[in-house]
């Protein structure tokens, strides 16, 4: 309805022939309105003769809790499935996610870690408990623990980065743990480990104690987790040549408390310090919004709200460089994401939900911002990697499909472990003058309408990643790269007709990259054509 206002302000003839002969759908509509608008003009300078340091690759990071279809169904069918696998992990999705190039993989949870007791997760899978998953319902039966974790992780070549019970386990329960995973002695548990199947330790380099220990962790006032803290991680050891990072709870909003008061009690005890947060198009818990079903206002709050991550990174960055001015303790992003409401009528497991083309623009604006913090950000995990939250695949029975979010993945790996580049953007802003949501009201101060990051790989190669947050204007940046010259530009391109455009297991390929052309030379400069709701990863020649 909105949309069809402001076409009538802008283009009246033709809207009113359309209308008149009833003939445009919303996304027909929706196309036509975009064709006829004005690109938004922008720059970029790209600074590659200023270098800054190494983006941490980490921050390309996956997240799997054991919740909803994520882990049972998802990763894990057992050996006697008739979906393929290898050794009880699905081939389809594993084959999937190891194109992603994973660095960490967190787990168990989540609020699952608080409750999760490992030695339930170890041996004969018809001999482990079967226990309530009391966080996220159902029963867990434990065939999928600490082996079968491990083994995911090497079939990917992720690393793994584990969230230890500190809410209702002890600090022995701990310790042991991390010397059953990473003990090459004779000890009663390495022996116990080698009995299970697995001569050789792994390697277990991030070891965190506790998950939201605020919340659903424990309740816990930061002064009383601090203490925690520091006793639970005296007893994380590094055995056999193993180096732990050990990671603390940090907070989301609460950042002048919580973050003030680990950072200035505990902050020479951690390698790291969490941030979660969430984006929900509304900004409400009780009413998030919809995955799927969504206006243009909604798509611009869904994007003011996924902005707010620059904010909660600055905020805790600052109170982080009065402890830590060196910048040795990282700020893990171990959680963040989309989080709408459940589909109605849908019961497709816990926190199941779609995920389309504004899935992926906020995933690229959100590995934007890493990139450009990445002096402090040393980790991200999004949440959570198959089927819960804003996933990288879907599955339904030995269905597969790969998300938007996905694909955007994909195309920023070439920054991994890459030189951040720093860049000068100059863009118009993108608001929306009028519409509500059902919900209520939502945010609707106004974006960028460009978000940019840069980076030079270790083979000399500069990659630009480009979103164009407005849905209806193209954006036609002028680019340059100081103190070089550009000839040539190839890359890849993730949009699709409609915002709300997405894979499903009917039509899988609904939105994927294709490849980059809109840009011409011009006076030494190149002229770059970023279409309407989109993300681009070029590399610049
Ligand atoms: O990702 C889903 C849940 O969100 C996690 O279990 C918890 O840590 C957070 O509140």
């Amino acid at each position: 309805m909105n949309s069809r206002r402001m076409f009538l302000k802008r283009g009246p003839a033709l809207a009113l022939a359309a209308l008149a002969i009833g003939s445009l759908s919303p996304a027909a509509f929706h196309h036509a309105r975009t064709q006829r608008s004005e690109p938004n003009k922008a720059s970029i300078v790209i600074r590659s003769d200023q270098p800054k340091g190494t983006i941490n690759r980490n921050i390309q990071g996956q997240f799997a809790e054991h919740l909803g279809r994520l882990i049972y169904g998802g990763l894990w069918v057992g050996e006697d499935s008739p979906i393929p696998n290898t050794r009880g992990l699905r081939n389809d999705v594993v084959a999937a996610l190891k194109e992603l190039r994973i660095p960490v993989l967190r787990w168990p949870g989540g609020c699952f870690a608080d409750e999760y007791h490992w030695r339930d997760g170890i041996g004969p899978r018809d001999k482990r408990p079967r226990r309530p998953n009391a966080s996220w319902g159902g029963v867990d039966t434990n065939a999928f623990g600490t082996h079968e974790f491990m083994d995911l992780c090497e079939m990917l070549g992720a690393e793994p980065y584990i969230t230890g019970n500190l809410g209702s386990g002890t600090p022995q329960e701990m310790m042991e743990w991390i010397e059953y995973m990473t003990s090459d002695s004779d000890s009663e548990l390495a022996r116990l480990r080698r009995q299970n199947g697995r001569d050789k330790p792994w390697k277990v380099p991030y070891f965190a104690a506790g998950n939201e220990s605020w919340g659903c962790g424990g309740e816990m006032r930061p002064e009383y987790y601090a203490d925690e803290y520091r006793r639970y991680a005296t007893f994380i050891k590094d055995y056999s040549g193993n180096h732990i990072h050990k990671l603390a709870v940090g907070s989301h909003d609460d950042y002048y408390k919580w973050t003030e008061v680990l950072m200035a009690q505990a902050a020479k005890q951690m390698q790291g310090l969490s941030l979660h947060f969430y984006t929900l198009p509304t900004g409400n818990w009780q009413r998030k919004g919809s995955a799927t079903q969504f206006d243009e206002t909604e798509w611009h709050a869904t994007l003011v709200q996924t902005l707010r991550m620059v904010e909660f990174i600055e905020k805790h960055s600052a109170i982080m460089d009065k402890y830590d001015p060196q910048k040795r303790v990282g700020l893990m992003v171990d959680e963040w994401g989309t989080w709408y409401d459940r589909e109605p009528g849908k019961d497709m497991g816990a926190l199941y939900q779609q995920n389309t083309l504004r899935d992926a623009v906020v995933a690229a604006i959100n590995l934007n911002i890493f990139i450009e913090h990445s002096d402090r950000v040393q980790m991200a995990n999004i949440a959570q990697m198959v089927n819960v939250l804003q996933a990288m695949v879907l599955t339904d029975g030995e269905k597969m499909v790969r998300t938007p979010t996905y694909y955007a993945f994909k195309m920023y790996q070439v920054h991994q472990g890459a030189t951040l580049i720093p860049i000068e953007l100059s863009a118009p802003e993108y608001k929306v003058h009028q519409g509500s949501v059902d919900q209520g009201s939502v945010d609707q101060s106004s974006v960028p309408s460009v978000s940019a990051s840069a980076s030079r790989d270790k083979d000399g190669k500069v990659h630009l990643s480009i979103v164009n947050l407005d849905p209806n204007r193209s954006a036609e940046i002028t680019m340059k790269v100081a103190g070089s010259t550009v000839r040539n530009v190839t890359g890849e391109l993730l949009t699709a007709s409609t915002m709300n455009a997405m894979n499903t297991f009917d039509n899988p390929n609904g939105v994927k990259p294709a490849p980059f052309s809109s840009y011409k030379i011009q006076d030494s400069q190149i002229i770059l054509t970023i279409p309407p709701k989109s993300v681009v990863v070029l590399e610049l020649h």
